[in-house]
């Protein structure tokens, strides 16, 4: 591939609408995102065919404007490459339709990416020399996973969830708090004005490098009703620190000693939940003491945007793993 390799990327995988233009993989020109977080918080979260809807009514001026912001013409692009999978069925047949049209009117190349690549990718426009291999912890609004990155189009998933993904479980405290959506940012803020001082179970965990979180979630939806039951005050704060903390204390746990086993020295932070400051800052500590680096992503690269696709689509097509043809279709539950 020549130097200067210009890839505009689509994402639409679940409720933001976004497009970027990315070179060589790891400097992005423009990354545009349209969120409809306004649109489904009147819900408590997202509705599939309202978000679908709303990717087709933004998706074309979304293009056009990250072309406008990366001062280039679609003459001057050589790949697309888009999100087809995991995510909404409607949301991504969205992204790849369009994708497919704009390859298929231009004769360009189509770059077919998993999302969850995508993430690990937005670690490599915020941090231009990282390489695998490295240790990858995906906390996302689907994901919890502790990944061995061997290369970048190499992972074995190393600890899985067995039930729910951290940043749902996240999403459903803050709803029974009556917090809103999305939880994760909500829950965060009131912790950090909280003490970590309840309990809400015994520790007793034989996982290995899984996670359970359906257990821990119910646990607090518990805690909450009996007080509510008793007529008492919630004390919103201490709950949220102290789930946090919980969370973040078993992630950050399980990571660094996953790391430790393989013999990396490299920790890389990936998916929504990496905005989370607890996390972000612990793992940071816990990594250092073991001698080992933690990369985070830049706050815009956390949550979903369309910068880390094109990033993934770059070592996918020089890989020769991603292209694709107008057969492409989107696959929700597309595994890593
Ligand atoms: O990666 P993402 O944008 O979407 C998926 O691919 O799933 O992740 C969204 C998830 C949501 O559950 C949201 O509540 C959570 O990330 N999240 C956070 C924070 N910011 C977003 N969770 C905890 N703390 C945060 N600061
Ligand atoms: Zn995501």
């Amino acid at each position: 591939m020549s130097k200067g390799f210009k890839i505009l990327s689509i994402e639409t995988s679940c409720d933001e609408t976004s497009c970027a233009v990315v070179v060589d993989g790891r400097v992005c020109l423009s990354n545009i995102v349209s969120s409809q977080i306004d649109i489904h918080t009147r819900f408590g979260g997202v509705v599939p065919e309202v978000a679908s809807r709303n990717h087709i009514t933004a998706i074309d001026n979304v293009v056009k404007l990250a072309l406008i912001e990366a001062k280039l013409e679609l003459k001057d692009i050589d790949a697309i490459a888009v999100t087809y999978g995991a995510g909404l069925i409607g949301s991504l047949l969205v992204g790849v339709s369009y994708a497919k049209g704009l390859a298929y009117a231009t004769c360009k190349p189509l770059i077919a990416v998993n999302h969850i690549y995508g993430h690990i990718a937005g670690n490599y426009l915020t941090y231009p020399k990282l390489e695998p291999p490295f240790i990858c912890l995906l906390v996302s609004g689907g994901h919890t996973a502790i990944i061995k990155v061997q290369d970048y189009n190499h992972h074995e998933i190393i600890g899985n969830t067995l039930d729910d993904a951290v940043g749902e479980c996240f999403d459903k405290v803050a709803r029974v708090l009556g917090l809103g959506y999305p939880g994760g940012p909500k829950v965060s803020k009131l912790a950090e004005n909280g003490q970590a001082n309840i309990q809400f179970t015994k520790p007793n965990d034989t996982l290995g490098y899984n996670f359970s979180f359906s257990g821990k979630k119910t646990a607090v939806i518990n805690y909450v009703h009996k007080l509510e039951q008793a007529g008492k005050p919630l004390p919103k704060e201490d709950i949220c620190a102290s789930f946090e903390t919980w969370v973040v204390d078993e992630l950050v746990e399980k990571t660094t000693r996953a790391c430790i086993d393989c013999g990396y020295d490299k920790i890389v932070v990936a998916g929504g939940v990496s905005a989370n400051t607890r996390l972000r800052k612990e793992l940071m500590e816990k990594a250092k003491e073991n001698n080992i680096s933690c990369f985070v992503p830049k706050f815009e690269y956390c949550t979903d945007n369309a910068a880390m696709i094109g990033s993934a689509a770059y070592y996918a097509y020089q890989d020769g793993v991603g292209l694709a043809d107008m057969s492409l279709a989107p696959k929700p539950s597309l595994s890593l």
